[in-house]
């Protein structure tokens, strides 16, 4: 069949109608470039239909209301669409999300600069994408163009290549190979950065049903765990009007260790009734409250400081008293070494760095080196594009760190992590348990392993 597509008309722009599947010669290529030549050299292993016709981005809004940035990747044939997400309690070493100007300039350098670029090469060449994004850019933070500018154009960009050959995105990205679900670590109690007025210091008490068989099993006991936190919390508290945070966790007037109570009781209620183990973890996040002058952690709420030594200390006990399954960044973004301390003394437990490696393979390589921790957060838009987050969760892997991949507080209904988790063996995915962004991903999910039917199967974790 021939197809023509109409690109979008831009100012200067030589991109016309494009012909899909038409001989080569008869492409409308906006410039003779370097890399199309290239490309060009290996077109019989690729298809055709993975040309990059044109970029469309737009501004849109996140699920907190803030703007946010989508593209359109659109290839001779094929299609694909991401929005970015943002983080409220972000690491130091993230990449910048927008240049200066914000979400609007971040449209516009897409359109400008970013486009002319892309159209012309390959969809399939994700790693030649990505190094494209960093030469326009030129800085190693992408200041220039944001990071969320090239999150979005990487994940748009690979979505549309996988498009283009009739695939889904895991199946694209992970070969037939890529056949197992994650578990999900779901948020059911928020405090921190996440939470207002009074509520736990620590940011997010985790559901994590490493028992159970099939992804839909796992995702039903995390709803039930949800609402029985909701039940109790309520009828604790004639105050608790059922609040929940951005991720929708709840949020609710009590302490740090009345949430442990709380989630240890439903986990195991829940457990019981299902049959099936249902663990949980936290993530203290805690450089949002290490006081660097006083070089303690400030638990506000509890009147409670504790320097590092007595935070390895209480960490330990609360892995301890509750089995927790998994801690996420027990100490502060630059405390390597309390971590690797945490990792050798901690029995059964994933010891997580979220803040502490901000998907950066170099940063990791730093907690390689002294064995801090044994598992890792994967955010892409904190590091930027895909190809450099895959070479991450590579590193990880090799050295036996289990790559958590996660959304981010402020999210859009972008369902791009699922595939993510299941094409790169993510075990675990983090991404809430109820509000819409988060059903996205997790719908997205059931609906893989209904696809892969008998073929799928649920992740090794360590702590089973
Ligand atoms: P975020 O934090 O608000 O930066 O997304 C979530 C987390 O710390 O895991
Ligand atoms: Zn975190």
């Amino acid at each position: 069949m021939f197809v023509v597509y109409f690109s979008r008309k831009r100012e200067n722009s030589t991109i016309g109608p494009i012909k899909a599947n038409a001989e080569l010669e008869e492409l409308a290529v906006p410039k003779p470039k370097i890399s199309w030549r290239q490309n060009y050299s290996h077109l019989r292993f690729t298809s055709v239909s993975s040309i990059i016709e044109d970029l469309i981005a737009r501004k849109v809004f996140n699920n907190r209301g803030e703007e946010t940035i989508e593209v359109d990747v659109i290839t001779s044939g094929g299609f694909g669409r991401a929005a970015a997400p943002a983080g409220k309690s972000r690491g130091k070493a993230e990449v910048i999300y927008y240049p200066q100007g914000g979400v609007d300039a971040a449209v516009k350098k897409v359109d400008d600069l970013i486009a002319p670029e892309l159209a012309g090469l390959n969809a399939d060449f994700q790693e030649e994408i990505d190094s494209t994004l960093h030469e326009l850019d030129g800085t190693t933070d992408f200041k220039n163009i944001g990071g969320n500018t090239a999150f979005v154009i990487s994940l748009a960009n690979a979505e549309a290549a996988a498009n283009s050959h009739g695939l889904l995105l895991f199946q694209f990205l992970g070969g037939n190979a890529a056949t197992t679900l994650p578990y999900p670590l779901g948020n059911c109690i928020s405090g921190g950065a996440h939470a207002r007025g009074k509520a736990p210091s620590i940011q997010e008490y985790l559901a994590l049903p490493h028992g159970a068989e099939t992804f839909l099993e796992a995702q039903i006991a995390n709803t039930q765990i949800h609402r029985k936190i909701g039940d109790t919390l309520k009828k604790k508290s004639t105050n608790f009007n059922g609040g929940k945070s951005d991720e929708g966790a709840w949020i609710a007037n009590i302490d740090t260790e009345e949430a442990f109570e709380v989630i240890a009781k439903a986990c195991e209620e829940v457990g019981n009734g299902l049959d099936f183990e249902c663990g949980f973890g936290i993530d203290v996040a805690s450089s949002s409250f290490w006081k660097q002058k006083e070089e303690k952690y400030v638990y506000e709420n509890e009147g409670v400081k504790r320097d590092t030594a007595e935070q390895l200390e209480y960490m330990l006990s609360l892995i301890e008293k509750y089995h927790l399954a998994y801690v996420e960044d027990p100490f502060h973004e630059e405390d390597y070494e309390s971590f690797a301390e945490l990792t050798r003394k901690a029995k059964n437990c994933l010891i997580c760095g979220d803040d502490l490696f901000t998907t950066n393979s170099e940063r990791l390589n730093n907690g390689i080196k002294i064995n801090a921790g044994n598992a890792i957060i994967i955010k892409v838009n904190q590091i930027g594009t895909l190809s450099d987050a895959a070479q991450t969760i590579e590193t990880a892997q090799r050295n036996g760190y289990d790559p958590v991949v996660s959304h981010r507080s402020g999210d859009t209904c972008d369902w791009h992590i699922a595939h993510l988790a299941v094409a790169y063996k993510c075990p675990v995915i983090k991404t809430g348990v109820v509000e819409g962004a988060r059903i996205a991903k997790l719908n997205e999910l059931i609906r893989i392993e209904h696809f892969l039917g008998n073929r799928a199967k649920m992740a090794d974790l360590k702590i089973r």
